[in-house]
Order: structure tokens, then sequence, then C-alpha cells
């Protein structure tokens, strides 16, 4: 809700005194106590921004924020009580030339110890013209995208245009917890430098901004106009319904569209992902049944009206959890002219590792309905598009060039991204991927996932080459460079396992062990550093190699607190959040019972991109 802007009017402080007993002025506010847990707090001076204190234990106080007498919006901030852990700005320079005064409830809880006047917040509300961003956070990525501040979960519409590649996501800029969720945005030229932008759709009387997707309409069916970027998005309040939003300026800014909602169910239904289906000349709209465990299939020709085609999911894959942030692609299997559908069905909880995972069938589409593909046995397998705890909500790029089927995921898991070790901002994206099918000896297709070719561009200088070596129980050590690319093959040899362990001066370790015999990599976080902030983080995860015991090779990315292992050809990825007192800066190769061969062994060392 935008105010025009009109003639700049400063709020009188004197008549503020008479009515009311406890007053504090300055910093640009004057703030006036008006019982156990009601405030009003005036903007007295003019400036971008007014900081807002905030204590991440605490529970959220309602802020209404009301301009020339109306309410313009409401956000949940979790304002101090006894220390102030961070600030977060609230933007005021839409607001000049407008009188601001803050109706401010603090629950009942807060009240009910102490009377809010105590609360520490209030000697730090402040009205500035700069916010510092530069977060220097230890566990801040160097290399992957995070929001400049606050809370971070799914992206949402992504799509590429005009050589930009544009990232959506829930994001809350109030605290570093999940709350008024908005669309933050960020664009890239390159796909690993990301520049952040303003909110691009923000919470508004429908509710929050929940996920969605975005499409390029260029036939203008939708009728805000050729070439428009239109985002469908769950708006989520007391009940989540499905709304649009057009940008004629490339995704930079949003008009929500009047009419909104243009889909209603009477059930829990979110994350809309809309594709145009060139062949029918319509728009297809997967949609997630969340509590059903199941994705709707919707057609329309103009976005507005949609018709239920299908319904897929009942009783098949991993049924725990909800579902939800659907995608639903078209891929070529083994880069050759057969293709396939992939229909990504994000699920939580119920991953493989506990919480949150992102599960996909492999199947057929028609237009109409989808329909998964079956196993010797007749059965609908249960598929993973990574097999480590921090990877969800993953969905791709919309029009992105060359056919190419890019992804990013959140690089977290519900059950604790609330908790992990960080501040002033929580959360990061996985590095892009592309997406491709395969067939495995067994006949079966499974999506591959593989770091988009851009990654490559991140890396600095190749600090270590091995070209081929033997290693045996004593095995082999390297140094590891903070921010690094690690890429080599393991031979087995006499097929026994193979310890892969990631060590810092401190004596925490990350050991990934491949077992031949299983055709397994195994990747153990226990004892990785700071973990007990959460009892679901201490875990071991483990993905198939598809390899039948073979040769295996690997690439590894490790952040500040992420490590991300492909198989080099994506025929696994396992993406793993830790949190090391200092950075691991040893690796070490060890073959368990005997003879292994290590070849091509790449360090490189990555540049720190912000
Ligand atoms: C998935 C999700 C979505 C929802 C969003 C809300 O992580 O629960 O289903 O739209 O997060 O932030």
């Amino acid at each position: 809700m935008n105010i025009l802007l009109k003639t700049i009017k400063v709020v009188a402080v004197a008549t503020a005194i008479i009515v009311s007993p406890v007053l504090k002025a300055g910093n640009g506010v004057n703030i006036e106590h008006l019982g156990v847990n009601n405030t009003i707090v005036r903007l007295t001076s003019e400036g971008k921004y007014l900081l807002l204190p905030v204590q991440e234990s605490n529970d959220d106080a309602i802020i209404n924020v009301i301009v020339d007498g109306e309410l313009d919006r409401k956000i949940h901030v979790r304002l101090a009580k006894s220390k102030v852990d961070y600030t977060v700005p609230l933007d005021i320079e839409r607001y000049k030339g407008h009188n601001v005064v803050l109706n401010i409830v603090t629950t009942q809880d807060r009240s009910s110890v102490r009377d809010a006047k105590e609360d520490a917040c209030w000697n730090r509300f402040e009205v500035t013209d700069s916010f510092d961003t530069s977060n220097r956070e230890k566990f801040r990525p160097a290399y992957h995208h995070t929001p400049l501040y606050g809370w971070m979960n799914d992206p949402n519409g992504m799509f590429y245009k005009d050589g930009i590649w544009h990232l959506y996501y829930q994001w809350n800029p109030f605290g570093s917890k999940w709350q008024n969720l908005a669309w933050g945005h960020s664009s890239s030229e390159d796909l690993v430098n990301w520049t952040h932008h303003p909110a691009a759709i923000e919470p508004n009387g429908l509710g929050m901004v929940f996920s969605g997707s975005s499409a390029i309409d260029s036939t203008g069916s939708a009728g805000f106009g050729k070439g428009a970027v239109v985002a469908m998005y769950t708006s989520a309040d007391v009940s989540q319904i499905q709304s649009l939003a057009s940008s004629i300026d490339g995704g930079e800014t949003f008009t929500v569209y009047p009419g909104n909602p243009v889909l209603t169910l009477d059930s829990e239904a979110r994350d809309p992902n809309m594709f145009w289906d060139k062949d029918k000349n319509r728009w297809v709209l997967v949609l997630a049944h969340a509590l059903e465990h199941e994705m709707l299939i919707f057609t329309s020709p103009d976005m507005k009206e949609w018709t239920l085609e299908s319904s897929f999911g009942k009783g098949l894959g991993a049924q725990d959890g909800v579902w939800e942030c659907p995608d639903l692609f078209e891929l070529s299997v083994d880069g050759l002219d057969k293709t396939k559908w992939v229909l990504l069905c994000n699920l939580n909880p119920g991953g493989p590792f506990g919480g949150s995972a992102t599960q996909y069938f492999t199947g057929d589409f028609d237009g109409r309905k989808f329909t998964a593909d079956t196993d010797a046995e007749g059965n609908v397998p249960t598929k993973w598009l990574d097999y480590g705890k921090d990877h969800y909500a993953t969905v791709s790029f919309s029009d992105a060039p060359d056919g190419r089927r890019t992804v990013i995921g959140w690089m977290s898991n519900w059950q604790y991204a609330p908790e992990v070790p960080t501040t002033q901002f929580r959360s990061a994206n996985t590095l892009p991927r592309e997406i491709g099918l395969f067939t495995d000896s067994k006949g079966e297709i499974h999506a591959s996932s593989t770091p988009s070719p851009e990654v490559d561009a991140l890396r600095d200088k190749l600090v270590k080459s091995v070209g081929r070596t033997n290693i045996g129980k004593k095995g082999r050590t390297y140094e590891l460079p903070e921010l690094c690319e690690i890429d080599f093959e393991i031979d087995p040899l006499k097929g026994r396992s193979i310890d892969i362990v990631f060590s810092n001066a401190a004596g925490e370790e990350v050991t990934m062990i491949y077992d031949p015999a299983e055709s397994t990599l195994s990747f153990d976080r226990r004892r990785s550093g700071i973990t007990d902030f959460s009892q679901d983080f201490a875990a071991v995860t483990t993905a198939p190699t598809f390899n039948d015991g073979g040769r295996l090779a690997l690439r590894i990315f490790i952040d500040r607190s992420s490590i991300e292992v492909f198989e080099s050809h994506g025929r696994f990825a396992m993406t793993n959040l830790v949190f090391p007192n200092s950075p691991y800066n040893r690796l070490s190769i060890n073959s368990d019972g005997g003879n292994a061969r290590i070849s091509d062994l790449k360090i490189y060392s990555i540049k720190s991109n912000r």
C-alpha cells in the first residue's frame, strides 16, 4: 500500500505530553505508554528508516503503522524486552510528508510479567538515514545467496529475462524468524553474484505473501500486456487463496491484481506453480493440496479463470507431513530425444533424514493429468532430489535460456531453521543447479543435479592438483582454504570403504564414507561443530551412488556454514549445513582396509562475493 507523497509535516511533540504520563523523546521519535500493553510511537523527524530493536527470544509485538490516521500496515516484531539483539529497519521514506504514528500492542504475555514501559526497546527506537547491512557474522555464506538481513525461506517466482536471472524469496525484513512474509528480490547476470532489491510484493489485506511462481506472458493472455511478468502466489491469512501480481518493468516492481483472489478452495492449498502449455495455448497450474498430500492440476486461458483437470499423488511416494512447493517440467532422458516429465513435490516433514526434503516423480503429462512411472514391480518409487538434510522448497526458473532447467533450493530444514546459530540473517540458498534425467543400470529414470556451469567462475586459484595417488589405511592429507571446491575421483580397487574427513584445529569434523559394497556415500555431521541448538541437527545422511560400487567422482563445495556434495555427473547431490567453530582446514582421505586410488584431485579456493 503505497502512500502518495504530499507536503512534509512533522508531528508536534507538545500536545502528546498532556495525554501521556510516560514520555520519552529523542532519536526522532516520541514515545507514550498508554497502559501495560499499548504504546504509541510518533515520528518527530524524517529519515530513511526507523530502527526497531529486536530480541529474538521474545514473543511478537504487533505494530500498526498509522499514516495520516489510516492503517497502512500491520507488522509483527519481537520488540526487545530485556536486551536488544539487533535492530531491523522500517522503511519510512515512503511516508515522507505524512504523519506517522505506530500503535504498538505488546502481548498479554509480556504485560503479565511487567509493565511494557520497562522494555529495553523504547530507548533504541531511532530515525536514521542508514542501516548497516555489511553483516560479518562468521557463518554468513561467502558465495551463496542470502538475504541482506532478516529471515528467508523458500525461493519464489524465479525467472530469466533479457540476460537477468531473478530470484524472489520468502522474506521477513523485520527479524530473523518466520513472520510478515513478503517476496524479497535479488537479481543476477551470472547466477552467482546477486544484487539485492527492495521487496517486490508485500503483504496486504488478503494476507502474507506465501510462495508461488512467475511466468512471462508473451501473448498478453492475462491482460497485463505482452511480455508482462506475472507472479502467482498464495495470499495467506486465515485461509490460503491464490493471487496475481504483474510487472511491466521486468520484475523490479509488481502491481497486485485488483480482482484477487483468482482461485479459492475450501481447504489448505498453496504455492501455485504455472507455465504456458504451448501445444494447447493455455496456462497449466500445479497447486499443492497440502494436507491431502496431492497436487492439483488446473488449466486457464488467462490466469484468472481456472478449471480443475486432475489431481496427483494420493497414496503415492512419501506421504508424511504436508506437500508443498510443486514444479512440473519436461526434460530429455540421457540427453537424447526421449522426454519425460518431472513433478517436484517438496514435503515437510517426512524427508528421508527427518524434516523437509524434495521428493519428485518422473512420468508423463498430457496437458491435463500427470501419470508417474512405475518400477519393475509396478510400484511408484519414492525419489529424492537431494540426500542431505538442508535442501528444501526447490523449484526452477521459468524461461531459462537454452532449454536449461535451473533450480535453486532453500538450504535449511524446518526442523531447526529458526534456531541455527546466526543472528542478523537466517538462511541461504543452495548453489544453482541444472536438472537432467538419467537411466540407472536397472532401467529406472532419475533426476540428476549438477552445479550450474556459472558456478565454475567462482573458482579463484587452483591450490592443489594431484594426478593419481594410492591411498592405504594411513591415507593422505591436504590443506584446505576456507572457501573451496574439491574435485576428485575415487577408485575403491579392493572394494573396501573409503573415509573422506574434513576437520579443523578444534577437533571438529565431517566424515563422509564411500561404501562400494552398498553403493552409498554417507555424510556424518554429528561432530561437525555447533550442533546443540536442535536435537534434530546432529545426523548422518546417506545417498545412493548409482555406480554399482565402482569409481566415484565427486565435486564438493564448502562455504562458511554449508557443504554440498555432487557426484560429478549429478547422479546424486547432498546438501548439509555445518557450523564449525573454525573453518575445516584439512582434508584426509584413507581407505579402511586396503588400497584405493584417488585421481584428478583438484582443490580450488573460491572468491568471496560479498
Ligand atoms: C514451504 C512453505 C510454503 C509456504 C511458505 C510460507 O517452506 O511452507 O508451503 O508457501 O513456506 O513461508
